[in-house]
C-alpha cells in the first residue's frame, strides 16, 4: 500500500480532522435539492469509461459541442486554437462562429482553419447567418457557400437564425421571407450537410417541427437561459432603444422546454427527418448536459459556448482543467444518477 496514499495514518488523521472542522459549514437542507434526478449508489461500479456518443457516424470521446463562437480577430484565433486542441484532446465536436469575413476574402482564414488540429474523425462545421445565406442564394452564388466548407474542410455548414438579434443591431439585415424556405432552398440546391441553430433564444414548436421534418444533420436547440444576443444587442444600444426593448431579451425558449416538445414530436406519428439535437442554451455544467441528454428521446449531445469561453479565452491548461473535471463528472453522473422519467 503507497506510504501518501488514503490509508496512509497521517493523511487519515488530517482528513478526520478536516471532518470535523468542517461539517458545521457542510449543512444542506433540502430547499437547494436537485430534483432532476434519482440518486441509485447500490446498482452500479464507477466506470472509467464513457459510452460510446456518435454524431452524424463520427464517434465522440464526451457528448459535448463546443457551440458556434468567434473569428476574425486575433483573440478569436487564439480561442479557436485553444478550442480545437481541447476537441482533438477529448473527442469533441464543434461549430465554428460565423464565418462571414471569409466570404469578404481570406485574410482571417487562420482563424477558422481548425481542421489540421482537430483532425479528420470528428464532427466540425463552418457557420453562417441565414441572411447571408438567403443573400447569396438569391443571387444564386450558392457555389460560395460550397466552397467555403470545402476549404475549411468542414462537414457541413451551420446556419444560425436570429431575427431578434438582426432587429435589435442597427446594422443588422431584416429576413424578406421564411428562414425554413431558404434552408430548404440550401440543402436541396448544393447538397451540404446542415445544421440550423438560434442563437439564444431557442425555437417554438412550430418552428421545431419544420426544422425536424427537414433531413438536417441536427437542430442546434441555443436555447433561451444562457447567453442571450437580444439582451447583448441591447447592451450595446442607445438608451431609449434599451429601455423599449428589453422585455425581448425574455421571450423565447428554455432548452428544458425545447426537450418536451421535442419529445412530444418523436412521441407524435409525425414522420420526422431530423433525430439528432445539440442541446444547448444556459448550460452551465456536466449535470445540466447529463440530465438534457439523457432526458431527450431522440440522439443527443450538449452544446455550451459562454462556459467554454471563460477559460479558452485564459489558456489552454484552463480550458483542459474545466473539461477534465467535467467529463469526470460525466463518468459518475452515468454510474449513479438516473433522470427522473
Ligand atoms: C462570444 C460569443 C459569440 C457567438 N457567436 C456566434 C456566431 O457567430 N454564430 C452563432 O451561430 N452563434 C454564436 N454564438 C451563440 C452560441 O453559439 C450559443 O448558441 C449561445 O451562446 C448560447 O449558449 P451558451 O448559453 O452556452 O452561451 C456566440 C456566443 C458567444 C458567447
Amino acid at each position: 500500500m503507497p506510504a501518501s496514499g488514503p490509508n496512509d495514518p497521517a493523511n487519515m488523521s488530517d482528513r478526520k480532522a478536516d471532518h470535523i472542522e468542517l461539517a458545521f459549514q457542510s449543512q444542506m437542507g433540502t430547499a437547494q435539492q436537485d430534483d432532476r434526478f434519482n440518486y441509485e449508489p447500490m446498482l452500479s461500479g464507477y466506470h472509467n469509461e464513457l459510452p460510446a456518443y456518435w454524431f452524424d457516424n463520427k464517434k465522440l470521446g464526451a457528448p459535448i459541442w463546443v457551440s458556434s463562437m468567434t473569428g476574425g480577430t486575433e483573440k478569436a484565433y487564439a480561442i479557436n486554437q485553444h478550442l480545437a486542441a481541447a476537441c482533438a484532446e477529448f473527442g469533441l465536436g464543434m461549430g465554428l462562429g460565423s464565418c462571414r469575413p471569409l466570404l469578404n476574402g481570406k485574410s482571417r482564414f487562420n482563424d477558422f482553419n481548425l481542421r489540421p488540429i482537430i483532425g479528420p474523425d470528428l464532427p466540425f462545421y463552418a457557420n453562417l447567418g441565414i441572411a447571408q445565406v438567403s443573400h447569396l442564394i438569391h443571387l444564386n452564388r450558392q457555389q460560395e457557400i460550397v466552397d467555403l466548407v470545402a476549404d475549411l474542410h468542414a462537414d457541413g455548414l451551420i446556419v444560425h437564425v436570429n431575427p431578434l438579434q438582426e432587429w435589435l443591431q442597427p446594422e443588422g439585415d431584416r429576413y424578406a421571407g421564411p428562414p425554413v424556405q431558404v434552408v430548404e432552398q440550401l440543402w436541396s440546391t448544393t447538397g451540404l450537410k446542415v445544421i440550423v441553430k438560434e442563437v439564444g433564444q431557442g425555437f417554438g414548436p412550430d418552428s421545431l417541427l419544420a426544422l425536424m421534418k427537414m433531413p438536417l444533420v441536427a437542430i442546434d436547440f441555443a436555447a433561451l437561459g444562457g447567453t442571450n444576443f437580444a439582451l447583448l444587442e441591447m447592451l450595446r444600444s442607445s438608451e431609449a432603444v434599451s429601455h423599449a426593448y428589453s422585455a425581448l431579451a425574455q421571450v423565447g425558449h428554455s432548452a428544458n422546454q425545447m426537450i418536451d416538445m421535442t419529445n412530444q414530436l418523436f412521441d407524435s406519428q409525425v414522420a420526422l427527418s431530423c433525430h439528432t439535437v445539440i442541446v444547448s442554451g444556459g448550460i452551465r455544467n456536466f449535470l445540466d448536459g447529463y440530465y438534457c441528454i439523457n432526458k431527450i428521446k431522440t440522439n443527443a449531445v450538449y452544446g455550451q459556448a459562454s462556459m467554454l469561453l471563460r477559460y479558452a479565452q485564459e489558456s489552454y491548461q484552463a480550458l483542459r482543467e474545466y473539461l477534465v473535471l467535467q467529463i469526470e463528472g460525466l463518468k459518475l453522473a452515468n454510474a449513479f444518477l438516473k433522470v427522473k422519467p
